[in-house]
């Protein structure tokens, strides 16, 4: 089998897929398969450059990539790819929409809204949250122009900023609390991860910096643990995730909230997959392996 892993792009966030990319390629196992790679520059490349594969190890991030047209672009040329939907990674990308569908199906998220540069930033609203707030592009990743904001000063400039990113930004009640991040594989819970940044938050160089961030698993206790599963997995269904998926999560004073559900998670060295994917029992290899097999199995 020929497995084209895809990986670059035209998001902001093509390094990270290059670095997925090449983990993935050096990783996946030669004596099974023949591993071609496939640098993304323009999206007519996903046409032209992935002819002869027999599937698709998707490595992209952010959109055309995370957001589900790549994979409505395979799923026309009748190549199977790994991971989630076009309709599971469009709506996930979305953090807005992903949110509200969470909030029907009673998983706690933090309360929200958005703008997009049509609209003016109508501070009352911001008020109503309550600062601090979090300002970010609606469909955006790796913490690109996420900013912390403290008072109303500083609001119409993190706006600015995400709207470089994204036409739509979000505004998001700030929660403090203990990040942790639940990696889902076929439906089932891998062991947790606790988030520790460095800096004020999981920013963009604790996110890639080496050393940025503790990442421990951990156990949680009851009744964090299973108010943490019940959510992932609601997460997982309701959002009709297949394959993989990672949830992100604050363990706030008073509850648990989901920030967003990752449909690409990052499968760098330092990424928390593979971390989780270990501790549960699969090396890279093997759980690159499963990847490909459940995709396979979900595409049929
Ligand atoms: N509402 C929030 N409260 C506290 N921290 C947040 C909040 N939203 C985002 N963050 C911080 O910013 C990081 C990135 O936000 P996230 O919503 O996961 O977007 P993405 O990872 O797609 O860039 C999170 O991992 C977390 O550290
Ligand atoms: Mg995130």
């Amino acid at each position: 089998m020929k497995i084209g892993v895809i990986m670059g792009g035209i998001s902001s966030e093509r390094e990270v897929s290059l670095n997925t990319g090449r983990e993935i390629a050096n990783n996946l196992d030669k004596n099974k398969y023949e591993v071609v790679p496939i640098i993304i520059d323009k999206k007519e490349d996903i046409i032209e450059k992935t002819r002869d594969i027999d599937f698709a190890f998707i490595a992209l991030h952010g959109k055309f990539g995370e957001d589900g047209i790549a994979q409505a672009v395979l799923e026309t040329l009748d190549i199977p790819y790994s991971g989630c939907s076009p309709l599971a990674s469009g709506i996930c990308m979305d953090k807005s929409i992903t949110k509200s569908i969470l909030k029907t199906v009673g998983v706690n998220t933090a309360d929200w809204f958005t703008l997009n540069s049509a609209d003016k930033l109508d501070l009352a609203r911001v008020d109503a949250i309550g600062y601090p707030v979090v300002v970010k592009p609606n469909s955006g990743g790796s913490s690109v122009a996420t900013a912390i904001v403290n008072g109303e000063k500083d609001i119409e400039e993190a706006v600015a900023e995400a709207l470089k990113f994204d036409s739509e930004v979000m505004i998001e009640k700030y929660i403090k609390g203990e990040e942790i991040t639940c990696c889902m594989m076929d439906g089932i819970l891998l062991p947790v991860i606790a988030i520790k940044p460095k800096s004020h938050f999981f920013d963009y160089s604790s996110k890639y910096l080496d050393g940025g961030a503790d990442e421990v698993i951990i156990e949680l206790e009851s009744p964090i643990r299973e108010k943490v599963e019940e959510a992932a997995r609601k997460c997982w269904k309701h959002l009709k995730c297949s394959v993989y998926a990672r949830v992100d999560i604050i363990i706030g004073e008073d509850d648990i909230y989901v920030l967003e559900i990752n449909t690409l998670p990052g499968l760098t060295k330092n990424s928390l997959f593979p971390k989780s994917a270990k501790a549960y029992g699969l090396d890279f290899l093997e759980f690159l392996d499963r990847i490909v097999q459940l995709s396979l199995k979900s595409r049929n």
